[in-house]
């Protein structure tokens, strides 16, 4: 099976999950979209009103600052992956309960292996969750990259905070601009660990 045929065989079966209330209450799961080798993986919280009809994450205005924010650095939404940390939406946007997040988060996390990002950029607290301790806040930690053995997880504001909020978007335009440079040093990084497993090249006797 390929790793493509893996994606979306797990997109099925999120489409199908009803492991938790969320299941019975959404229009459509939200699984995630983007290419199966995609170097940056976006997490946002929860699908909202729009992403809930269309089965697609990031389609409001979240999702347009969003492309704003990438096209500013030279990437399109394609050449990325995004998705959610609960995967249906919360009724009338409410922030997904705990329960719901550790229902859901298997996930987010069998994504994550398949996919095998380079760069995780977590959008908002609930996202940020995942990956760093609860004494975290986001106000501090921001931008401030976590560097893991195989990749870099880089915290950033929600894109509807930054819309709320005129500081958290310079902070948030700010962030982005890292994104090149540290998606250089982890490519280096990850070609020398491909190298170091591949195995050993016979050396020519001439
Ligand atoms: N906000 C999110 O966190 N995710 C979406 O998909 C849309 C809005």
């Amino acid at each position: 099976m390929t790793s493509q045929d893996a994606l979306d065989q797990l997109a099925a079966a999120i489409r199908a999950c009803r492991k938790c209330p969320l299941g019975r209450l959404r229009t459509h799961a939200v699984p995630g979209e983007g290419p199966v080798h995609a170097e940056i993986m976006f997490i946002g919280e929860a699908p909202g009103y729009y992403e809930d009809r269309q089965g697609r994450p990031f389609v409001g205005a979240s999702g347009k600052l969003l492309e704003k924010l990438l096209a500013d650095i030279g990437f399109t939404r394609e050449d990325v992956y995004i998705t959610n940390v609960v995967k249906c939406r919360p009724p009338a946007n409410r922030d997904p309960l705990p329960s719901e997040i550790e229902t859901c988060a298997p996930w987010l996390h069998r994504q994550i292996a398949l996919i095998d990002p380079l760069l995780i950029i977590t959008l908002g607290r609930f996202s940020m969750a995942q990956f760093f301790p609860p004494s975290a806040r986001i106000t501090r930690v921001h931008g401030q990259p976590l560097m893991q053995e195989d990749r870099i997880i880089i915290p950033m504001f929600h894109p509807a905070a930054a819309l709320r909020n005129p500081n958290w978007m310079q902070a948030m335009e700010a962030d982005f601009a890292q994104i090149p440079a540290l998606l250089a040093a982890m490519r280096v990084k990850r070609a020398a660990r491909d190298q170091d497993a591949s195995p050993p090249q016979q050396l020519s006797l001439f």
